[in-house]
């Protein structure tokens, strides 16, 4: 990550380069909601891919799933969402703008843990510090409440005769309520993984800190189902397996740390962190849990099905614990974003930014630019021929030194330049994004060629 980066410069890049825009943009936008635009949304894609590939693909014991986002509105009775998500929240009643208390005491006193604090000594810690509101510096502050968290809609057409449904505030609840399906379906012995992607929604106030707490959000959770004795070697290996997946990302390690959990949920046998240290510091990147039996045991309880699992070697019948490996993708690809970030000062005195992604995970593999407007029709053919393999962008317009910097802001790591020689020998010029050196290749070696170096 360049010392240089800070989360302004990285919205303004992702604003002009297509990453992402503000969510309505045209309406004066809509608090804490982003748009992933054509080059983000291939950078997001990538990034889930991997994810998949690591988690599920090359698991034989891990299995996906896309379930429902609305759920029986039970289940979130079962998960405790109901009775007990919500934040402790203050106005302002001279500005009337609303604050986390949590973090209004963490932003002024560092070293405090607010992780360990109830509501009460947070009100007291308010008071007694005489802690002003960020906005207009009065301390003029409502107690503190509890808001709940889960957005609330209804399903029925009929007027008052509406019932109250929960957009999911995580995934994971897909993976418990379809444990005994994806068990019997797919014959799988515990310890087994059952994985899904998807979206999420919270009805946080946030510090509005771009792609890192976002209302609408995307995870990637997994929950391993396992015997209680192996259930803490299983936890540890998940935090060894997830670590090395952000490093395989690009991700330096230098920039992550392991968080362990002291405050733990009263069902939880242990619980840490990865965090990562984006441009507003360090801060959780990922979570992985050892949650107990909890889920299952609440699933069992309130939908009165029986989700023990019978081992069939040694016959004994168990409510498997569930380790959980939790991650947002919008902030991992924050992480990936200001990782890859560099401004480089080029021997020319020239500043260039590039965006320095593993090839695997750049939004286009490569560039087709033709030197000419009038080779275009050799650069077309050479786009049709690329475009099959992987997702290709093609620029015509302006000085081939522009074009290729443009490249350098998205991060693509091959352009290829057609020329006059491509007309007669049908080679093209190759430049590398990093070294910015340039090779010369057939037109017919370049799939392989580029395949071979975007390997994940
Ligand atoms: N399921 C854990 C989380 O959403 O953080």
């Amino acid at each position: 990550m360049d010392n240089n980066l800070t989360m302004d410069k990285l919205v303004n890049l992702c604003k002009s380069r297509g990453f992402v825009f503000q969510g309505s943009e045209i309406y004066g936008g809509f608090a804490n909601t982003w748009d992933f635009g054509p080059v983000g949304v291939e950078l997001k894609n990538n990034i889930k891919k991997a994810w998949w590939k690591k988690f599920v693909q090359e698991d034989p014991s891990a299995y996906g799933v896309d379930a429902a986002i609305l759920m029986n509105p039970r289940v979130w009775e079962a998960s405790g969402h109901v009775a007990s998500f919500s934040d402790p929240q203050l106005d302002c009643k001279s500005c009337k703008y609303r604050f986390r208390a949590d973090n209004l005491i963490e932003e002024k006193f560092k070293d405090v843990d607010v992780e360990k604090m109830t509501t009460e000594e947070m009100q007291k810690f308010i008071d007694e510090h005489k802690i002003k509101c960020p906005h207009c510096g009065n301390f003029n502050w409502t107690p503190i409440r509890q808001f709940k968290l889960m957005f609330e809609t209804s399903r029925g057409t009929v007027e008052g005769e509406k019932d109250v449904v929960y957009l999911r505030p995580e995934t994971c609840q897909g993976e418990y309520v379809n444990f005994l399906n994806v068990q019997r379906t797919m014959r799988a012995k515990v310890p087994f993984a059952i994985a899904q992607i998807g979206k999420s929604f919270r009805n946080e106030i946030t510090p509005g800190n771009f792609l890192f707490r976002t209302v609408e959000f995307e995870q990637m959770e997994l929950q391993m189902f396992c015997h209680p004795n192996e259930s803490m070697e299983i936890y540890k290996s998940y935090k060894d397996r997830a670590m090395k997946f952000v490093e395989e990302l690009g991700l330096s390690s230098e920039n992550l740390r392991f968080h362990d959990h002291e405050k733990l949920a009263h069902y939880a046998k242990a619980a840490c962190d990865i965090q990562y240290n984006f441009p507003i510091g360090w801060q959780e990147l990922n979570g992985i849990h050892h949650r107990g039996n909890w889920d299952l045991s609440r699933h069992s309880e309130f939908s009165g099905k029986n989700m023990e699992y019978l081992d069939p070697y040694t016959n004994e019948k168990f409510l498997p614990n569930v380790i959980e490996y939790s991650i947002g993708a919008d902030r991992l690809t924050l992480a990936v974003m200001s990782e890859a970030y560099e401004e480089e000062k080029l021997d020319n005195g020239e500043t260039r930014v590039v965006m320095h992604f593993k090839p695997f995970l750049a939004p286009f593999k490569v560039a087709i630019l033709p030197l000419q407007k009038n080779l275009s029709e050799k650069a077309k053919e050479v786009y049709a021929k690329l475009s099959k393999e992987f997702m290709c962008d093609y620029d015509e317009a302006g000085s081939i030194g522009k074009r290729y910097r443009r490249q350098d802001e998205i991060g693509t790591p091959f352009c290829v330049t057609i020329d006059f020689d491509t007309l007669e020998d049908d080679t093209v010029t190759v430049r590398d994004r990093d070294s910015m050196e340039q090779i010369r290749l057939k037109i017919e070696a370049l799939t392989s060629y580029i395949a071979e170096k975007i390997k994940f």
